[in-house]
């Protein structure tokens, strides 16, 4: 088992100093660096972290995470400043659609409820009827009648997930997809579960692989009880429970961080270990601290695109967050 990075006791004080000064709420994404997850006053998933904004009475929100999510704490804390560490943090899945292409596939189903990934530029959002994330896509859309048409944006493998989940065959998927959780093949799961067939399962539900696992799940080859298609913050929960276990994850690697500090018992590992988030790794330290310093870099959102957008995050804030598939 890989041993939990510490610290460094000197960087921790100075961060911690600067956000009192400031007044700040550090908030973390549970694929941030290690480093950042310690200093944080908070990691979580993207839901937990559009809810701690929102209740958060701090002037400042520093999102250690990417573009989207600050822009959801924007939405959600319009009144306060949201920084992040480097404005280049964007999300590769987030860039499958843009407002213009959302408008000309609203058009071809009149009357379609929309419901976007948060994982989506505020312009999207302001298209969106309903927001979701992996912990509550799934309840996102039991809660849309079931005689309307869905319009389910904008990641391919999350939209087959739910489908799969609700039965609904009125639910139309957009055919985007993160690279990095696409480059999580079935393939590679097949193999790593050959290997170490014992193991329990943490799948997000973002991955090429989920299709496989649940194939796996259905001929015998993994138990269903050890195949869990979670959140980031779901597996967490998991996690806890599952003692001693040798663990695939498949989904970020900065996950195993937090993995590891909820059970230190288990053996988790990356089911590929190269599936690193380049865009979540843009926040280092360092970025940090200027951050902190030199308040930079301010996340703003046009008042007219942000009236609209904040409608359909603050829907699926009230909406709440249940596994996708303990
Ligand atoms: P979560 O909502 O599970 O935190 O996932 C966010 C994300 O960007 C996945 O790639
Ligand atoms: Fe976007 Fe994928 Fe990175 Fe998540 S892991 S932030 S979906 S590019």
């Amino acid at each position: 088992m890989t041993g939990i990075p510490a610290v460094d006791p000197a960087y921790f004080e100075e961060v911690r100093r600067l956000a009192a000064e400031r007044d700040a709420l550090i908030l973390a994404h549970n694929y941030q660096v290690p480093e950042i997850q310690e200093v944080a006053h908070h990691v979580g998933d993207s839901l937990q972290l559009a809810r701690l904004a929102a209740a958060s009475t701090a002037s400042t929100i520093v999102l250690c995470g990417v573009h989207f999510m600050a822009e959801s704490a924007k939405l959600l804390a319009p009144e306060r400043t949201v920084l992040i560490p480097d404005l280049g943090a964007g999300c590769s899945l987030a860039d499958t659609i843009t407002a213009e292409q959302l408008r000309e596939w609203k058009a071809e189903h009149p009357g379609a409820v929309v419901v976007s990934y948060v994982n989506t530029s505020a312009a999207v959002k302001a298209e969106t009827d309903i927001c979701c994330t992996s912990s509550n896509a799934v309840d996102v859309v039991n809660s849309i009648p079931a005689d309307r048409e869905i319009l389910f944006l904008p990641d391919q493998f999350l939209g087959a997930h739910v489908q799969r989940e609700t039965g609904r065959a009125n639910l139309h998927i957009w055919m985007g997809e993160c690279h990095v959780h696409a480059g999580i093949s079935g393939d590679e799961l097949v193999r790593r579960v050959e290997e170490q067939p014992d193991a329990e399962l943490l799948i997000h539900p973002e991955c090429g692989c989920a299709t496989s696992a649940l194939y796996l799940a259905g001929e015998g080859i993994v138990p269903v009880e050890r195949t869990h298609i979670l959140s980031t913050g779901g597996m967490l929960t998991k996690a806890k429970q599952l003692g001693s276990a040798t663990v695939l994850v498949a989904t970020e690697t900065g996950m195993l961080h937090q993995l590891r500090k909820a059970n230190p018992l288990a053996d988790f590992q990356a089911v590929n270990p190269k599936a690193d988030c380049r865009y979540m790794k843009m926040i280092t330290p360092e970025k940090l601290l200027t951050s902190l310093r030199e308040n930079v870099f301010e996340v703003t959102v046009d008042p007219e695109i942000a009236v609209r957008a904040r409608k359909a995050v603050e829907r699926m804030v009230e909406l709440g967050g249940a596994p996708v598939l303990a």
